[in-house]
């Protein structure tokens, strides 16, 4: 018998509109024992409503109003997706309402927010929050992170990982609020994609810290889409060169990491990737190259990379077959998956072994974040 968790969705714009598909083909899922059923979508823009109206059929309620949503009696979770600087209000009012809360990263538009939207959480432990960030159900990510974890590439030398994107190499390009720190916070491309950065290694119970920053703004101003010009305050690029370190039985061991994120990487169109190096192998894997594992096994003599094309071995087992191959809008449907799991089952008795990214992870990431607008600072008079 699998039962309904009814959701409301707040934010009906791009990734509003993955969940409401996502939980149309749950019958792609192998029985979970519980299932989305949409009942409230709200959003400030009739325009986006009416495709929710046209599109959704379990609807009961549709308002622009999230209050009224979170009042719903028919209404157990929420999907959250608005602009990062609606995060802290709208989380925390979601939370103390007693529904459980998938909330987009960067989970606050700064540390501050997200350490008040940390405090609702603690007050609220009956609560069930995780933040979105679905590229670690990648097949290829989830082979990464079982060789590491497994400990046969041995003592870390380095790790390396990114998610890129080009379209803003279009200088004419008009922004929107992504590119404003209004809206989108200080932390530009940082906030926009760096949980997805982190997750995996954050999961694998690496920290960051002595980070060093270099940060580009390379478009500072772009078409506003009504015929002016407007600035884009938020970096578009950043690297980050730091200290990653990891607590185990025998001591603390550290080790080098590079993590990018662009939003002007010439020639990429959402690569997610990582890449480890330890001293008895490597391990990598790109979305660029969707089903492809590569690693390397060092036992002395040469070092020869392999290559494995993974069929569709994906945490929650689907109607697909094993033969093929997995993409961007599967890895949001296991995403929710886990966390429909953990909603009904805890997370002692989840089905999948593999948990969205925690209020935890997102702190973490603030922290790294925070760190590295410091260290730009620091550089630049
Ligand atoms: N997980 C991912 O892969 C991924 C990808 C893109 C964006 N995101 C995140 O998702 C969130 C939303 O991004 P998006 O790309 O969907 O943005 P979007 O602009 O496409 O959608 C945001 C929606 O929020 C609505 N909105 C604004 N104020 C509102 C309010 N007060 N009440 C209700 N609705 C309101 C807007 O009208 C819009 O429809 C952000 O946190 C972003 O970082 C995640």
């Amino acid at each position: 018998m699998s039962r309904p968790l009814r959701f409301g969705v707040i934010g009906l714009g791009l990734m509003g509109r993955e969940f409401a598909s996502a939980a149309a083909r749950w019958c792609h899922l192998e029985d979970l024992g519980v299932h989305p059923v949409i009942t409230a979508a709200c959003d400030t823009n009739p325009g986006a409503l009416e495709w929710f109206r046209r599109h959704v059929p379990t609807l009961r309620l549709v308002t622009p109003d999230y209050r009224e949503l979170l009042a719903h009696p028919e209404v157990d979770a929420v999907y959250c997706a608005v602009p990062h600087h609606l995060h802290e209000q709208l989380y925390c009012d979601i939370i103390r309402s007693g529904k459980h809360l998938l909330g987009e990263k960067p989970f606050g538009i700064d540390k501050e927010a997200n350490a008040r939207i940390g405090e609702a959480i603690a007050a609220h432990p009956e609560v069930l929050v995780r933040c979105s960030s679905e590229f670690p159900f990648f097949p290829g990510a989830q082979a990464v992170f079982g060789a590491v974890r497994s400990g046969r590439l041995g003592r870390i030398i380095e790790l390396e990982a990114g998610f890129l994107h080009s379209s803003d190499l279009d200088p004419d390009k008009p922004l929107n609020w992504k590119r404003m720190a209004r809206f989108n916070g200080l932390y530009g491309c940082l906030g926009d994609l760096g949980l997805h950065v982190l997750h995996l290694p954050l999961r694998l119970g690496w920290r960051f810290e002595n980070v060093h920053a270099l940060l580009s703004n390379l478009v500072p101003e772009r078409p506003d889409g009504r015929g002016g010009r407007a600035p884009c305050d938020t970096p578009d690029n950043a690297t980050l060169a730091c200290d990653a370190y990891a607590d185990g039985p025998e001591g603390r061991v550290t080790f080098p990491a590079l993590l990018h994120t662009k939003r002007i990487a010439p020639g990429e169109t959402n690569t997610w990737f990582i890449r480890v190096h330890g001293m008895r192998g490597s391990a990598e894997f790109s979305t660029k190259y969707p089903k492809t594992f590569r690693f390397m096994t060092y036992k002395g003599g040469a070092q020869v990379w392999g290559h494995q094309d993974l069929g569709f071995e994906s945490v929650y087992k689907t109607i697909t077959g094993s033969i093929f191959e997995f993409g961007f809008t599967d890895a949001v449907l296991q995403m929710w998956a886990a966390f429909c799991d953990e909603v009904a089952h805890g997370r002692e008795r989840m089905r999948g072994g593999f948990w969205c990214a925690t209020p935890e992870e997102a702190a973490e990431s603030h922290r790294l974040f925070t760190a590295a607008l410091a260290s730009q600072r620091a550089r630049t008079p």
